[in-house]
């Protein structure tokens, strides 16, 4: 009974809050002098669900959204930003996205914790009546096994308020691959006819990581080149994880690793002090690739300290992700997928 009441009473907090339509804020009230309706605020209510704060992209991301929220906002257009930190676990990730929902949020910005659960949120989302768009982390589609297909995903096809803004893992992978393509000696520093590689991994649920992975190496063995993987290990996108994993294939393996592959530039942070530790020099006697151009790693490849690493453009996808968020708010049709380029960058 009291439950039913607890419902109830949610469920009249979220009727009174849920509209969609912008809250009034400023002077509204039916006493107001005539004058006040001309400087009548609409302030929209955004909830934008991270997965983790702690993660070097998406530091820069989360903050891009936010100022470029700012840019937009007039005299009379308003946006109230709700950020959540996800803290990398799916369920303290629900609990902040049925906050959202309780509250009433216009418009739902959400990275998901784990994309596997994409399915289970999209329903909730979609029965209240708010827009959501999906960043950074691509649901895929996948068969009754599980297993992800290269199709795309039916949660976002067949949902018109839903959609997702994000850019081809597989583009970054192909470029890492290239990069190494197209050094002089081809990655590969003895001569042995072969690029003997380590590959640090982010977290394997996401796409970015698994694609990452197959596409770098693609790159290389479609350009005709031999390879030989000498060590992969889960980083899960993390500095320190990534220094420990490249500092044990190094004493394990020694001069024979040529190339080390991270998936992502905080990862090649890491390895890029653990090839130091171990006495090696980047472009001398070994290679190192990242994924995001963070800034310290476009100062390293400046500087001959990394080989090279691809803009993983967080401006552009911060601001599509928002662009595409107001136009939901003005209720515009929107697409289903919003792509944004991976960059190559060398020296
Ligand atoms: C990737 C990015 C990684 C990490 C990950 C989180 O696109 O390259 O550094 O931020 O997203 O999902």
């Amino acid at each position: 009974m009291k439950k039913l009441a607890a419902s109830l009473l949610a469920l009249a907090l979220l009727a009174g809050c849920s509209s969609g339509a912008p809250e009034t804020g400023g002077d509204s009230s039916s006493t107001a002098a005539p004058e006040a309706a001309s400087s009548d605020v609409k302030t929209y209510n955004v909830g934008v669900a991270i997965y983790q704060f702690n993660d070097n992209f998406m530091t820069l991301y989360r903050q891009e959204i936010e100022n470029y929220f700012k840019t937009l906002e007039t005299d009379n257009v308003k946006y109230n930003i709700t950020m959540t930190d996800g803290k990398n676990d799916m369920a303290t990730q629900t609990e902040q996205v049925d906050g959202f929902i309780t509250q009433g949020m216009d418009v739902i910005i959400l990275n998901l914790v784990q994309t596997s659960s994409a399915d289970a949120l999209i329903d909730k989302i979609v029965a209240a009546d708010i827009p959501l768009v999906l960043i950074n982390r691509e649901p895929l589609a996948y068969d009754k096994d599980g297993n992800t297909l290269d199709e795309a995903y039916e949660g976002i096809l067949n949902n018109p308020t839903v959609c997702y803004v994000g850019a081809d893992a597989r583009q970054s992978g192909t470029f890492q691959g290239e990069i190494v393509a197209e050094l002089p000696d081809h990655g590969d520093i003895n001569g042995d006819g072969k690029v003997s590689y380590v590959m640090i991994e982010g977290d394997p649920e996401n796409i970015d990581a698994q694609y990452r992975t197959e596409f770098s190496i693609k790159a290389l063995t479609d350009a005709g080149i031999e390879v030989e993987c000498l060590d992969d290990q889960v980083g899960n996108w993390d500095q320190t994880k990534g220094q420990e994993i490249a500092a044990n294939a190094l004493t394990k393996y020694g001069d024979a690793v040529e190339v080390i592959f991270c998936n992502n530039d905080a990862m090649a942070l890491g390895a890029a002090a653990a090839i130091t530790a171990a006495g090696r020099t980047v472009g001398e006697d070994i290679y190192l690739l990242g994924v995001d151009a963070l800034e310290e790693c476009q100062e390293m490849v400046n500087n001959g300290t990394m080989t090279g690493t691809v803009l993983n453009d967080h401006i552009g996808q911060s601001h599509t992700a928002v662009d595409v968020a107001v136009k939901a708010l003005n209720g515009e049709t929107l697409d289903n997928y919003y792509w944004v380029d991976y960059v190559k960058v060398t020296k």
